[in-house]
């Protein structure tokens, strides 16, 4: 599969989640309602429930009510010093989902919600969450896919012509790497809406989240001139009563081992 994103991308990545993590909670609306969604398609019970990508553990906190032992996951330490203020009972990891640090067949559920579009080839993790499954083992995970953000793309692009938004992985790709790694696949795709006042806004509700590394950095400065003409550009092709509307589409796969 070709890399949609840059290589030292990691490290941006792992920065900028650990930079959001104080306020992550009160910013992540729409990926409170993603992951609650996730959620209710999770096994009843398990015994050990991997949460990948966790961010400061609000889900995972959630989560133990279904597992006799949860871990929770992340890239980034800041988002793991938030969630080990959350909750002590969890078992906090510090780890790339690329090379889970965990033995194989040692857990039988694994969940994973608005993390695995920052991993890319995507393959790699699927094949890590296949190996640290038990035969039999679940996983529910979601993850962005392309047509995501695709307003604030649309209108950046009739300003400069240049692709400022990163593309996001295209859902058939991501069914087939999940296929080939092994499991058994059922997905399904929705969309969410966020609506914001201004431009501004809306690009402030995707940093507040530590998101931004979706923005491309050649994007440089956004001067109030280019940010008045993408704002005109939305108002006239999307903007509605609520507001300018912005989109996650939403991938969320049930895999069985
Ligand atoms: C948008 S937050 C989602 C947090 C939480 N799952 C939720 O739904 O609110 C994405 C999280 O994925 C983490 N992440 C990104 N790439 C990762 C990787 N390769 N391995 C583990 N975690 C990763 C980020 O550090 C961040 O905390």
């Amino acid at each position: 599969m070709q890399s949609l994103i840059e290589p030292d991308i990691k490290h941006s990545i792992a920065r900028q989640f650990s930079r959001a993590a104080a306020d992550y909670d009160k910013a992540a609306e729409v990926q409170r309602r993603i992951a609650d969604d996730a959620v209710s398609r999770l096994p009843a019970s398990a015994n050990r429930l991997l949460d990948i990508g966790c961010g400061p553990g609000r889900i995972t906190v959630g989560l133990q009510g279904r597992a006799n032992q949860v871990l929770g996951l992340d890239l980034a330490f800041g988002m793991l010093q938030a969630a080990q203020h959350n909750a002590q009972d969890v078992t906090w990891m510090q780890g790339d989902a690329d090379a889970l640090p965990l033995r194989s067949e040692s857990v039988d559920v694994v969940f994973s919600s608005m993390a695995l579009q920052w991993c890319d080839p995507l393959s790699l993790s699927l094949d890590e969450i296949y190996r640290v499954l038990q035969p039999q083992g679940r996983a529910v995970l979601t993850l962005m896919v392309d047509g995501s953000f695709y307003q604030l793309n649309d209108c950046w692009q009739k300003v400069d012509k240049h692709q400022h938004v990163n593309r996001f992985a295209d859902p058939g790709k991501v069914i087939q790497a999940a296929t080939e790694a092994g499991f058994t696949v059922q997905s399904h795709q929705q969309d969410y809406l966020t609506y914001h006042a201004s431009v501004r806004q809306l690009l402030g509700s995707i940093k507040a989240i530590g998101a931004n590394v979706v923005i491309q950095r050649q994007s440089g400065y956004l001067g109030r001139h280019t940010l008045k003409n993408i704002e005109g550009q939305y108002l006239e092709h999307y903007g509605c009563e609520h507001g300018l509307p912005l989109t996650y589409r939403i991938l969320t796969l049930e895999l069985s081992k």
